[in-house]
């Protein structure tokens, strides 16, 4: 397949993926049980995951389900670190871009959506293919991961006056709603982590989200110093890690009658 360059492929974030992105260990299967109690889903349950990158959330959801789930992703590396850790959960990926899903006309119960609706140009075509593999009563699954920390708060500033896709994340709840998808469950599960603010000073000059790639170097050296003067300003010691609070939200929809 050749993707359009609309398209914002992860290799080039594949190998640092899961190191940046990950949920601890104690929380995957927890995870796994939240999706799978918002989603209404069970061992029968046929579900896809769009954008299923490495796996992070698809594979606890097939180790809980002990269901295959299968998915779909234009980022070869990806899905190689996908298949690597896959082990023996039945987790079925395939190389393919979410408006051209290569499955049959009600192939599925569930959909599932996780940190993929800001990197799509065109939410009116994926939604056509989301109503077209679903079953009629079949359910999307959205789930985001976040945390209100200050060391966050700090990149998502600096990201909003950079204007483009961290946008696009804000709206990333209201496309469903807005295209007449309604919301029958929304359960979230807390999490807490480690982290020292020089990390997030560190990543964001490695340019490990998708929404530093398009930037200049010079651009890039600007927006980091800015994240690093507001961390500078609340705390003291910028290596000394902070217990950062996190949610994992997993919401389902479904079409009126
Ligand atoms: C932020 S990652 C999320 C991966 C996974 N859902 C997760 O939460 O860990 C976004 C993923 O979307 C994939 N992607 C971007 N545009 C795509 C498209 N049009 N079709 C299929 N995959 C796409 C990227 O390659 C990447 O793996």
């Amino acid at each position: 397949m050749s993707p359009s360059q609309d398209f914002v492929s992860f290799d080039r974030a594949a190998h640092f993926y899961d190191q940046t992105r990950g949920f601890p260990p104690d929380a995957q299967a927890d995870i796994g049980a939240t999706i799978a109690r918002a989603g209404d889903l069970n061992a029968h349950s046929r579900v896809l995951e769009i954008a299923i990158g490495t796996g992070r959330v698809a594979l606890p959801l097939a180790r809980h389900l002990g269901a295959a789930v299968h998915g779909v992703d234009i980022s070869a590396g990806m899905l190689a670190h996908l298949l690597a850790k896959r082990g023996d959960a039945a987790l079925y990926p395939a190389q393919a871009d979410v408006y051209h899903l290569p499955y049959a006309d009600g192939a599925f119960d569930a959909v599932l959506a996780v940190h993929i609706f800001h990197l799509l140009p065109d939410f009116d075509r994926l939604d056509r293919e989301l109503r077209r593999v679903l079953v009629r009563g079949g359910a999307v699954l959205h789930c985001w991961n976040t945390n209100d920390s200050a060391i966050l708060r700090a990149r998502n500033n600096v990201l909003a006056e950079a204007g483009g896709r961290p946008a696009t994340w804000q709206k990333a709840s209201e496309y469903l709603p807005d295209a007449g998808w309604r919301e029958t469950a929304h359960l979230t599960y807390d999490y807490t982590t480690q982290q020292a603010p020089e990390d997030m000073i560190k990543s964001f000059q490695d340019r490990v989200w998708s929404s530093t790639w398009t930037m200049s170097d010079e651009e890039l050296q600007r927006r980091t110093n800015d994240i690093s003067a507001q961390l500078r300003a609340i705390y003291d010691d910028l290596s000394q890690p902070v217990p950062i609070k996190n949610q994992f939200h997993a919401t389902r929809y479904v079409l009126p009658d």
